[in-house]
């Protein structure tokens, strides 16, 4: 089998100015994609900006013998993500790969969280892929090739103490996922989502320091370089990864049971006479539309 390569494929990544985003940037680039680099330039908490941290990822592409152009607007707003986009169809034509990745952590307990705490997370994960991923899909739409990667967390997956906004706005990705994907899907857009563990700014605070040393971002970038290649045809499905361990994970529908003739009366009693089965995981499985659950309910619709 041939190696991947993005020779003629444009990619933007957002948030490429450190950790994991740089990463993947340094890894397209080398493999002939040309990047965007877009980086706010701001501080972990999302304060300030600054051009360094685009240019210096820029720099180092170039130095390689790659192509690159950085961009420093906020993924947060409709004007920005349409300026990163406008960027990359300046510079270079087109866009093929979109990297959703930019992120900020203002972590708090529920009942200590402020409005503008929940707003500004809120607006850079969940509104900010949007306001990405809305043109990107325009110009991925006219040409009939896309590959999109969203950026989720183990946190906003299975939970975690003291990051709702964060956890809220991850959870909030994966649904924009299955839309991209399922009005994509005819124009061969994909889009697949990560759950990443790796050392950063955002993670260096919260685990020891022998575990950190090991959670080496270049063991997420081959994931994310796989899921946005020609070679990936799969879509809507979600990855966990971490340290060289890759996993898919994913939201499920049991069969459950059937209470009653779908016309008389179910009493609370009946549930919880039945609550083994109706909370049982037991024969799970992954469905692609909203409209497969209907299949559940058969009995009480033919
Ligand atoms: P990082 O802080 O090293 O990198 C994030 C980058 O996004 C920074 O360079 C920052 O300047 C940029 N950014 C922030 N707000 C922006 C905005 N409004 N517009 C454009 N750029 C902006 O963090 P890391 O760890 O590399 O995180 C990357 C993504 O992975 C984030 O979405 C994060 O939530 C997610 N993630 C990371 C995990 C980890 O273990 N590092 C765990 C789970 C998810």
């Amino acid at each position: 089998m041939s190696d991947i390569n993005y020779n003629g494929r444009v990619a933007i990544v957002t948030g490429a100015g450190a950790g994991l985003g740089k990463t993947y940037a340094l890894g397209l680039a080398a493999r002939g994609a040309k990047v965007i680099v877009n980086d706010l330039g701001g501080a972990r908490d999302g304060a300030g900006s600054s051009s360094s941290a685009a240019d210096l990822v820029v720099k180092e592409i170039k130095a390689a013998g790659g192509e690159a152009t950085a961009n420093y607007d906020s993924v947060a707003t409709k004007e920005g993500g349409e300026n990163i986009v406008k960027t990359a169809v300046d510079a270079y034509g087109k866009v093929d790969i979109l990297i959703n990745n930019a992120g900020i952590l203002r972590d708090k307990s529920i009942m200590k969280m402020t409005e503008a705490e929940w707003d500004l997370v809120i607006a850079v994960h969940l509104k900010g892929t949007f306001c990405v991923s809305q043109p990107a899909f325009a110009v991925m739409k006219a040409n009939g090739y896309g590959r999109m990667v969203n950026t989720t967390s183990g946190a906003g997956l299975y939970g975690n103490f003291g990051q709702a906004n964060y956890i809220a706005a991850k959870m909030g990705i994966v649904g924009l996922m299955h839309s991209v994907h399922t009005e994509g899907a005819k124009y061969n857009i994909k889009c697949n989502t990560i759950a990443p563990i790796a050392a950063s700014r955002l993670t260096e605070d919260v685990m020891p320091k022998e575990i950190f040393e090991k959670l080496k971002p270049e063991f997420v970038a081959p994931l994310v370089m796989y899921l946005s290649s020609e070679d990936n045809q799969d879509s809507d499905m979600i990855f966990n990864c971490a340290a060289g361990w890759y996993s898919r994970t994913a939201i499920m529908i049991a069969s459950g049971t059937c209470i009653g003739d779908g016309k008389r009366e179910v009493k609370p009693e009946e549930i919880r006479a039945e609550w083994t089965k109706i909370s049982s995981l037991d024969d799970a499985k992954v469905i692609s539309n909203v409209n497969d659950t209907f299949g559940y309910l058969t009995p009480f619709l033919s």
